[in-house]
């Protein structure tokens, strides 16, 4: 049990070694994390938001076509040569602070892609015993209140277990998620979450509310995923081992306040681009005029 009231959240782990097949061809060579959604890859949404919670070491589980991850949060020394040569300062800036030097970036190699409970379990080495995120990068969450996981990383300050972020989904979509069987308690937007079932069917599943991509968990779920057998899929389930945790540890699930966009599905990631595009400060206007002009 994790009870220690100092324990803060220092690393997220980003399981990136997904074959991102929904996305073929474009994800052939290229990770669907490094999709733009208008002019920034996925993971950089996803770094920027661990960033925003306070996290200090971003942990990459990588497969294969995942250089260009390292690449992106690496210097460019020609690139940002060339641009300080042409005095193109802007765009200097934007290379350059990918995440704040004082964050780390560690890769850890998924040599097999065996699921999502696999990918987090080979962070383990790095995280070892110490309470941690992970960041789903196809859930693009956009928050005006410090990003998802700074709300999750304040619910766990106060509570010290484990935080699944959720989500209430149209109940014929269970068949997509994580589904929680949920129990309210004093806090507004907190569950305690009595079990989990991955991707259930509309008829089998405890709740409408779902699992959306981040999570804070106690170093316990290393143990379970390592003896965890494939679930759903065929794949080892992050989903199965929580579903152990609870019932050693309290677990509980937080409504965050935000808006997210799927963006593992093509509907998902082109709403998110046109979102994006109409609050972009150079885009905004002359996007909206053409979306006027093409619909009325
Ligand atoms: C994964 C998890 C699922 C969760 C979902 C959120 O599924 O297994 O429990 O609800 O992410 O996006 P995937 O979308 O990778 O199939």
């Amino acid at each position: 049990m994790t009870k220690n009231p100092q324990q803060r959240i220092r690393m997220a782990v980003f399981p990136v070694a997904g074959m991102g097949t929904r996305f073929l061809p474009a994800t052939k060579a290229n990770p669907k994390e490094m999709l733009p959604v208008v002019d920034k890859p996925l993971i950089q949404y996803a770094a920027e938001e661990a960033v925003a919670a306070g996290i200090e070491t971003l942990v990459f589980v990588t497969g294969r076509n995942k250089r260009s991850i390292p690449d992106h949060f690496d210097k460019a020394y020609e690139l940002e040569a060339e641009l300080a040569e042409r005095g193109k300062t802007d765009m200097l800036e934007l290379v350059r602070n990918i995440v704040p030097p004082e964050v780390t970036c560690v890769y850890v190699r998924q040599a097999d892609a065996l699921g999502l409970g696999h990918a987090v379990g080979c962070a383990r080495p790095i995280v070892q015993n110490e309470p941690f995120a992970v960041i789903l990068a196809d859930d693009l969450i956009v928050s005006h209140e410090g990003g998802a996981l700074a709300q999750m990383v304040e619910q766990f300050e106060r509570t010290q277990c484990s935080v699944l972020g959720v989500e209430e989904v149209p109940g014929d979509e269970t068949g997509k998620y994580g589904v929680i069987d949920p129990v309210a308690t004093d806090t507004p937007g907190l569950w305690d979450v009595r079990g989990i079932v991955e991707k259930p069917r509309p008829e089998d599943a405890p709740s409408n509310v779902a699992v959306v991509g981040r999570y804070i968990l106690t170093p316990r779920i290393f143990g379970l995923l390592a003896e965890q057998t494939p679930g759903a899929g065929g794949e080892i389930q992050l989903t199965d081992a929580i579903d152990r945790l609870l019932q050693e540890e309290r677990v509980t699930g937080y409504e965050f306040k935000g808006e997210r966009f799927d963006c593992g599905s093509k509907q998902g990631y082109l709403k998110a681009t046109v979102e994006f595009a109409l609050r972009h400060p150079e885009l905004k206007d002359d996007f909206e005029a053409y979306l006027r002009s093409r619909f009325g």
